[in-house]
């Protein structure tokens, strides 16, 4: 390309200078009579007109053809990223499945010593065994995780809606998540129960929605922290919901607006979207080896985008930890 336009700069140079040359100065010392004047001038206008339109041409064609080239390169790339996709896609779904059936066989085995044989364990080997079977039940949440993942992606996954009232819903999920939550000492403070707070949802993935959304504020919180949730209904226009996403509703329905807030460490401005995105983890999270695949968020954003609704982050209370709210259309 920048070859071309120096050759292109060369000739209009040259063209410059005989232009110079034949200035009508130069002219009238041939062209001793009128009409020789005259043609010479013609000529001249028709070398100015011919090699003008050559230049153009080829500044054009050097440009489209650097175009035509560019575009030739990103649908290629754009080819060989969906190839690529795909085989991501075939090897987590391979890779889930496969995985399916020894860690079922490992936990059962590891269920199977702690609940029949504990007495003939030494404190040690209890230990040992309760390590595997908590390991073992992370390994399986992720296979589950990431093959839901591919199930979503592939727009296979089913939504069974019943109308369930929301609060009285995540109370109890909260009682049952209670005991994982309890170990790393952080608390959860239910929302405020009532009449009209129901939704038609499907149960099973509201509550993995859930799960998702609250593991994270156990998880990023310190022990002793406290979870607080929050249930009520808002129409689509209601300026507690943010702007951005307000837009997306309709304002003359009714939402149920679901948020867990967290004391813990919070979620940079910049990344707040990010993080609904498949496999995304902020990268200070990262470095501090919290575990987790970076899926959980993503799955809930597309949980909620089956039932028509929508989730974003915010900051905590007073700015410090994080909120994670979702909306669902409120059942009629
Ligand atoms: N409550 C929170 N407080 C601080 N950071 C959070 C919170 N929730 C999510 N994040 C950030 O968003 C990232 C994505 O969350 P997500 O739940 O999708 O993945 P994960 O928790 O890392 O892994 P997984 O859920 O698959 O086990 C997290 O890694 C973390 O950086
Ligand atoms: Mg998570």
């Amino acid at each position: 390309m920048k070859k071309s336009a120096f050759k292109i700069a060369a000739v209009y140079f040259l063209f410059g200078i005989l232009w110079i040359f034949f200035s009508d100065k130069t002219l009238s010392l041939f062209m001793h009579t009128t009409d020789a004047y005259a043609f010479a001038q013609t000529v001249k206008g028709w070398v100015y007109v011919f090699i003008t339109a050559a230049l153009v041409y080829s500044m054009v064609s050097v440009h489209l053809g650097s175009i035509e080239k560019a575009e030739k390169e990103l649908r290629e790339n754009y080819r060989k990223l969906q190839e690529y996709d795909k085989m991501k896609t075939n090897f987590i779904a391979i890779i889930s499945h496969e995985m399916r059936t020894p860690i079922a066989i490992i936990k059962g085995y590891s269920s199977f010593l702690k609940k029949k044989n504990s007495e003939n364990l030494t404190q040690e080997q209890k230990e040992f065994v309760d390590a595997i079977n908590e390991n073992t039940e992370r390994l399986r949440l992720i296979v589950h995780d990431l093959s839901d993942m591919e199930k979503i992606r592939a727009g296979v996954i089913q939504i069974d809606k019943v109308r369930l009232n929301v609060a009285d819903f995540i109370n109890s999920r909260i009682e049952e998540f209670k005991y994982n939550a309890g170990q790393n000492g952080v608390s959860f403070e239910p929302s405020a129960e009532g009449e009209d707070l129901s939704a038609n949802a499907d149960p099973d993935r509201l509550s993995q929605a859930l799960l998702n959304i609250m593991s994270n504020a156990v998880k990023f919180s310190e022990p002793g922290s406290v979870v607080r949730t929050h249930v009520a209904k808002f129409k689509g226009n209601d300026n507690i919901i943010p702007a951005e996403i307000r837009d997306s509703l309709d304002a003359a329905k009714e939402y149920i607006l679901v948020s867990v807030t967290d004391r813990g460490e919070g979620i940079p401005e910049k990344e707040r979207k990010k993080v609904f995105e498949e496999f995304y983890q902020s990268e200070s999270h990262l470095t501090r080896k919290h575990q987790g695949a970076g899926v959980g968020l993503f799955i809930a954003a597309k949980i909620m985008e089956f039932h028509g609704g929508k989730i974003w982050a915010e900051s905590g209370d007073g700015g410090t930890g994080a909120k994670i709210s979702f909306v669902i259309p409120a059942g009629d």
